[in-house]
């Protein structure tokens, strides 16, 4: 019987396409243009925004804090409706970076509205995606963390859209929960692909895994979502970088499973894959080489 140790990298994770995007956007603008500001941080991990700063890319909190003349990005998050008319109505260059699918759920909600609809979006009431999705219907939807959340009436017309980085299951809960009170029920799947590839991923690495390291953002939905996933399997650690790697975690474990929210880029992945190698390295280590790291070998 084999003593060595697994480490396996989730076959989907990291960077998805619209973060990735994103972050192209910004630094393909860096040499144009000295004068550039995100509006929030790009994306949720504090590393990757460090980086940006590197290369003379900051981040205002506010449109109202961004200088006349400047190039501003928006992150693929997307803004509100009102907040792009008033960077537009500036002296300033805009570079849209929000992802498509954000945009298009942006849309779908506008539309469900005009069709008469009432709006009910599946999310976390206060992160900037759903800010920006509940202005595209004049702030006329009612937000809803889980299906306990279902208000308590009925509805003649619903039509529900979800934050993009949602659970599939959490969205199936809802439309569950919304179909007694409902006559008609129109439903748009709005949860992102990379986030559902994501999810199943971490689930299956999850399974067949006794130690999961997350790592991502501590504000990143998708990352803590992953997290919440991977905890109900086995025991999980969310963490940002390899330095909050804890060695007693490993003791007797097997397995171990490393995934990676959408906004995590590959340097720190490989970091804590190192992190992790060296830990267990005096512990009969299996095989491991260059194939591991993320980009040429997955699980
Ligand atoms: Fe876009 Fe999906 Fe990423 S909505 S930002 S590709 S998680």
């Amino acid at each position: 019987m084999s003593s060595g140790i697994e480490v396996r990298l989730a076959r989907n994770s990291g960077f998805c396409f619209g973060v990735k995007r994103a972050i192209n956007m910004a630094m393909k603008s860096a040499p144009v243009s000295d004068n550039i500001v995100t509006l929030g941080p790009i994306i949720h991990n504090p590393q990757m925004v460090e980086k940006l700063k590197s290369h003379g890319i900051d981040y205002v909190d506010s449109a109202d804090q961004i200088p006349s003349g400047a190039t501003v990005i928006i992150r693929s998050h997307g803004v509100t409706r009102q907040t792009m008319e008033e960077l537009r109505s500036r002296d300033l260059r805009i570079i849209d970076a929000t992802c498509p699918y954000v945009s298009k759920t942006f849309h779908h909600a506008e539309e469900l509205k005009k069709q008469g609809f009432a709006v009910m979006i599946l999310g976390d009431a206060k992160h900037p995606e759903v800010i920006a999705l509940k202005s595209y219907v004049n702030g006329d939807a009612e937000i809803v963390a889980s299906a306990s959340e279902f208000p308590e009436r009925t509805y003649r017309r619903l039509g529900i859209v979800s934050q993009t980085t949602q659970s599939v299951e959490k969205f199936q809960e809802l439309v569950c929960r919304a179909i007694p009170n409902c006559d008609e029920i129109h439903l748009i799947n709005t949860i992102c692909n990379a986030t559902n590839i994501r999810q199943d991923s971490t689930l299956q690495l999850a399974k067949k895994s006794d130690l999961m390291i997350v790592i991502g953002g501590r504000n990143s939905s998708n990352t803590k979502m992953l997290a919440r996933i991977s905890d109900r399997w086995t025991e999980t650690h969310h963490i940002e970088t390899a330095q909050e790697i804890d060695p007693a975690w490993f003791a007797k474990k097997k397995n171990i499973g490393i995934t990676a929210g959408a906004s995590t880029p590959d340097w720190i992945i490989i970091d804590v894959y190192n992190v992790i190698k060296e830990n267990i390295g005096a512990r009969d280590l299996k095989a491991m080489n260059v194939e591991d790291i993320p980009g040429y070998k997955e699980e």
